[in-house]
């Protein structure tokens, strides 16, 4: 599976504020950015640079910078957005679009309701965003999306995930590599992440 853990002791420090149920909204909110600030320093490590000569104040010299326009965030609506504020604060002149998805509390298939996209995204590296990989039907479908608008360099960045769900994007779509803060133990009968943090969603935008 192309699947990466981010293994640091920063990161499980984070995680455990996070998933700390006395963990109030401003916090929680503050923390998902954060991680995914993470997320993306490690997702993006193999990006191709492009040759600039910069001049500083003792000599010229030949270095290389990232050409952000090749690049699009969409986050998965709503938990996604949770994640943006922490991508562009490293990449700020990325594009980004959204993803509209709800899983049906029944029978936990995803629903998409919104999907609008940057002009030219056929053309950019996406990083698609959502901070729960449960049984992945979210996501495939996210990624289904993409792909049919020609999409044809697709990440996911998720903050925890369970096995069940790696496998069934890694099964479906293998050339999309998945960045995960932490692989968890199992989803239980209402599909949610165990340990996990709960309803990322809920606590994100405090609704319940
Ligand atoms: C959550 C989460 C993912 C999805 C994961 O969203 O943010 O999008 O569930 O589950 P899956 O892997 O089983 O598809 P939710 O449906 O709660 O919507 P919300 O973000 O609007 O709260
Ligand atoms: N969505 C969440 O927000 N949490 C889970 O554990 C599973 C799906």
């Amino acid at each position: 599976m192309n699947v990466i853990e981010l293994n640091h002791p920063l990161i499980e420090h984070k995680l455990a504020l996070l998933r700390d149920e006395k963990t109030g909204t401003k916090e929680f909110r503050e923390l998902v950015s954060e991680i995914a600030m993470f997320l993306c320093y490690e997702a993006m490590k193999n990006v191709e640079l492009t040759e600039v000569e910069v001049k500083t104040p003792i000599e010229k010299f030949k270095t290389h910078i990232l050409d952000e326009d090749k690049y699009a965030f969409v986050p998965i609506l709503r938990a996604g957005m949770g994640m943006l504020d922490g991508v562009i604060t490293v990449v700020p002149n990325a594009k980004i679009g959204h993803i509209g998805m709800y899983r049906n509390e029944e029978t936990f298939e995803p629903v998409n309701y919104f999907f609008k996209v940057p002009k030219n995204i056929d053309k950019k590296e996406v990083f698609l965003l959502d901070p729960m990989l449960a049984t992945g039907g979210s996501a495939i479908d996210a990624i289904d999306l993409l792909k049919g608008k020609g999409v044809k360099k697709i990440n996911f960045l998720c903050i925890i995930s369970a096995p069940e769900g790696l496998e069934a994007v890694s099964k479906k779509h293998p050339d999309v590599p998945i960045y995960t803060a932490h692989i968890d133990r199992e989803l239980n009968e209402n599909k949610y992440i165990c340990p996990g943090l709960g309803d990322a969603g809920d606590r994100i935008y405090g609704t319940k």
